[in-house]
């Protein structure tokens, strides 16, 4: 096994010696701007012959990234520098997506531009239409948008060349914008309900809850302090640097594959449960819990090692402290219900008292499980009259700015390669063939 030892030097290092060939090479130690000191490992495989194995990448950076910071042990979320809570607090969603996209919060110029940009994309190609209508009513509404977000490279070829900036810069304000008319119309379709057309009167939240709740036949006054709790949201969800789904759009995106094909790549990863179908699964898990009495039950199944079951919405792979956007969706969580006037919710006192519970369990302390961005966001869905199924469809919707981000800052980062990881193999030696007579 190699032997690992820091040597100083002014240039920092860290010395790997291979025991079995005896030979020593240094890596060069690299330093953010904020957070741990990373070691460079590329020449490792020429040097020395020898891969590193790191399943789950926990100790392995994929890339360089000035977008997101997340200091996991304070619990501290940074976009482009800025506090999460201060974003969340006085910025609205486009705001925040332009300071994801553009490094900058934008001034009111940029502000009344981008918006404008936004709104006016909104509208879907009309034969998308038909392309909803060729999936069974009760599909799963990630399934839909899979499809549909895949299918957008076939209606939108002008913006599909990635080494044009302008394409890019296309390709992404045409996603960010037409993201919650495809999240709309994956729930019409599955209501059975006519699809309702962006209107551009509107703003982002307040136009995603009409197309969403608005029929034909009825006037929808969109109430404000639903809008501003969804727009905080998806503030909320907007980026959280290099987890599954992002990682996914970049490894996609390393070949040259179209935004489009990306972006559903990244939504195909996104719904697996123990990612972003955890808001979904809180809530189904809530339900079935039932009660506070069978609390115990609950808890004691997810420590038992032989039971697959975890408490969903507990535990991150970065935070091992309170997820900062868990406190401002539980915040966020009480406005909603107050102001649709829910009082004693059930599934909200329930969730309470199933992190007073895990908080105060050894099992959750020794591990550092906290509750997460999911634990809450179902609650307030709920409340919003959104189905459950639909839970994770949001998060993509949101999700999309950071995407788009991060696979741009890919596209243009001197060492960008093809993604390849490399592995330990543990099959069979090479071995003489047999023909088909001679096998038993
Ligand atoms: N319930 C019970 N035990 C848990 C939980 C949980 N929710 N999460 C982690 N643990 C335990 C593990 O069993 C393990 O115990 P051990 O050391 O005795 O073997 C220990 O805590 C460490 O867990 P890992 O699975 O090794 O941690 P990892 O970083 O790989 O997983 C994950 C992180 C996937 C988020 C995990 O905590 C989980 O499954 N949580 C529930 C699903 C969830 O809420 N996902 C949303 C994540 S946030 C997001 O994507 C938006």
């Amino acid at each position: 096994m190699p032997n690992h030892s820091e040597t100083k030097t002014p240039r920092e290092t860290v010395t790997v010696t291979d025991n079995s060939s005896g030979r020593s090479v240094e890596f060069p130690l690299l330093s953010g701007s904020v957070g741990p000191k990373v070691m460079d490992i590329r020449p490792l495989y020429n040097e020395l012959g020898i891969f590193t194995y790191d399943p789950g990448y926990t100790s392995t950076g994929s890339c360089k990234s000035a977008i997101t910071y997340i200091d996991g042990d304070q619990g501290v979320l940074l976009h482009r520098g800025y506090a999460i809570e201060d974003l969340a607090e006085h910025c609205d969603f486009l705001e925040v997506a332009h300071l994801i996209l553009n490094g900058e919060l934008p001034n009111p110029t940029q502000k009344a531009r981008f918006n404008d940009e936004i709104t006016h994309h909104s509208m879907l190609n009309e034969q998308i239409n038909f392309f909803f209508r060729g999936f069974r009513r009760d599909a799963h509404p990630m399934a839909v948008m899979c499809g549909v977000v895949g299918a957008m490279a076939a209606f939108y070829h002008d913006s599909t060349n990635v080494h044009d900036p302008r394409q890019r810069m296309i390709a992404g304000e045409r996603l960010i914008a037409k993201m919650p008319t495809v999240t709309a119309w994956a729930y019409k379709y599955s209501m059975g309900q006519p699809f309702m057309y962006p209107k551009n009167s509107l703003g982002y939240s307040e136009n995603f809850l009409h197309m969403m709740f608005a029929t034909p036949c009825d006037d929808y006054e969109v109430n404000p302090v639903l809008a501003r709790a969804m727009d905080r949201i998806l503030i909320l969800h907007a980026d959280h640097e290099q987890n599954a789904s992002t990682s996914t759009v970049r490894l996609a995106g390393s070949s040259g594959a179209n935004p489009f094909a990306c972006i559903a790549a990244g939504i195909a990863s996104l719904w697996g449960p123990a990612h972003g179908g955890a808001n979904e699964a809180v809530l189904q898990m809530l339900r079935e819990i039932g009660s506070k009495d069978r609390i115990p039950e609950f808890i004691a199944r997810a420590k038992d090692k032989n039971d697959s079951f975890r408490l969903m919405g507990f535990g991150h792979r970065v935070y091992k402290n309170y997820d900062p956007r868990a406190k401002i969706m539980q915040r966020t969580c009480y406005e909603v219900l107050e102001e649709l006037g829910i009082h004693n919710d059930p599934l909200l006192s329930l969730a309470i008292e199933l992190e007073r519970i895990a908080l105060n369990d050894d099992y959750f302390v020794e591990r550092k499980l906290f509750p997460n961005v999911d634990f809450y966001s179902g609650i307030i869905f709920s409340a919003m009259g959104i189905p459950t199924q639909m839970f994770t469809s949001l998060f993509a919707l949101a999700r999309t700015v950071g995407w788009i981000a991060q696979w741009n800052e890919m596209l243009t980062d001197a060492d960008q390669k093809i993604g390849r990881p490399r592995q330990l193999y543990t099959g069979e030696k090479p071995r003489p063939f047999r023909p088909l007579a001679d096998r038993a």
